[in-house]
């Protein structure tokens, strides 16, 4: 039987997101036992993390099994292994696998050649582990996210990809303001509006944000953007702040990944508000990750 891999939301029915999702509230609010006592798991980083690390870490560790982390300067990866040998050797130690990397065509081939679950930890296309947690964080503030309205205001990055295929699995409308020349993924869009996703694509913050019930942003400059100054400069119009969140709901909620830089795409005023659930977000990586894990191990 093949491995069940998490490599991006559009390669589900929406019912088994929904489970995972489920599991995640559960495993939150009721505890678990030591479901995957026994397991390990390998996470390979080609590029930096804090949160995605230490939540798969700490979570997998309360499920009672281990993990390996491997950044690819110690490992034969860096040095030119190919991602296809990696995934035949760690498969033969591991149980499950968690890469972060650049081209999503790494995770494509860790996930080919792995005979053990792979988890997508973020490329520069998509980081789904994300906006599960997102969600999860909607769903504990709001209630069931089918039916809101969320708000994406700066690039059309990886982060708004996933957000954009979440946006047909979970049922919530998406509208997106982007500079022309950042804009969000046109297939992403066209793969969820073919499934009934409404999905508004924009340039005016303003237009996007009206009657939002979650605003949503993320970093001016991903890891491995190099045009810094560029997008800057490009970006400047869609930074999140207290003007910018009156137009949306009274009581929308503001979410970021992480890691935010004040003053550029958020407002100190914004993130460290009251409507700012940054710390639940940053917390539920970790519920949801879990769930996930559990999934691709049953
Ligand atoms: N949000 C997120 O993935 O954070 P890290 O880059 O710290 O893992
Ligand atoms: N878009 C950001 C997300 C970081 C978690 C990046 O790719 O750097």
């Amino acid at each position: 039987m093949s491995p069940k891999h998490f490599l991006d939301l559009d390669a589900f029915e929406p019912s088994t997101l929904r489970t995972v999702l489920d599991m995640a509230h559960d495993f939150k609010k009721n505890g678990h036992g030591p479901l995957l006592a026994g397991k390990s798991l390998a996470m390979v980083f080609e590029k930096p993390s804090t949160r995605t690390r230490v939540s798969f870490q700490v979570g997998m560790t309360q499920l009672g099994g281990s993990v390996l982390v491997l950044s690819d300067r110690d490992t034969q990866l860096g040095r030119g292994e190919s991602v296809a040998d990696t995934a035949r050797v760690l498969s033969r130690f591991v149980d499950i696998i968690m890469l972060r990397t650049d081209a999503p065509a790494k995770l494509q081939e860790m996930a080919e050649f792995a005979t053990v679950p792979v988890i997508n930890g973020l490329t520069d296309a998509t980081h789904p582990c994300q906006i599960m947690a997102d969600i999860l964080t909607i769903e504990e503030h709001r209630g069931p996210i089918a039916g809101k309205v969320i708000a994406w205001s700066g690039d059309g990055n990886n982060v708004a990809t996933s957000f954009i295929q979440g946006a047909a699995q979970f049922g919530y409308e998406i509208r997106l303001a982007c500079p022309t020349a950042l804009p969000p993924n046109a297939a992403a869009i066209a793969w969820a509006q073919a499934r009934g996703a409404k999905v508004i694509v924009t340039t005016d913050a303003t237009l996007a944000v009206r009657g939002a019930d979650a605003v949503v942003t993320d970093t001016w400059v991903s890891m491995g953007d190099k045009d810094a100054a560029a997008r800057h400069a490009l970006l400047e119009p869609y930074r999140v702040d207290e003007a910018l969140m009156r137009h949306a709901n009274s009581n929308a909620l503001f979410l970021h990944c992480l890691p935010a830089h004040r003053g550029e795409e958020v407002t100190a005023e914004v993130i460290d508000g009251p409507q700012s659930v940054v710390w639940d977000e940053a917390e539920n990586r970790m519920h949801v990750q879990k769930a996930i894990m559990a999934w691709c191990l049953a």
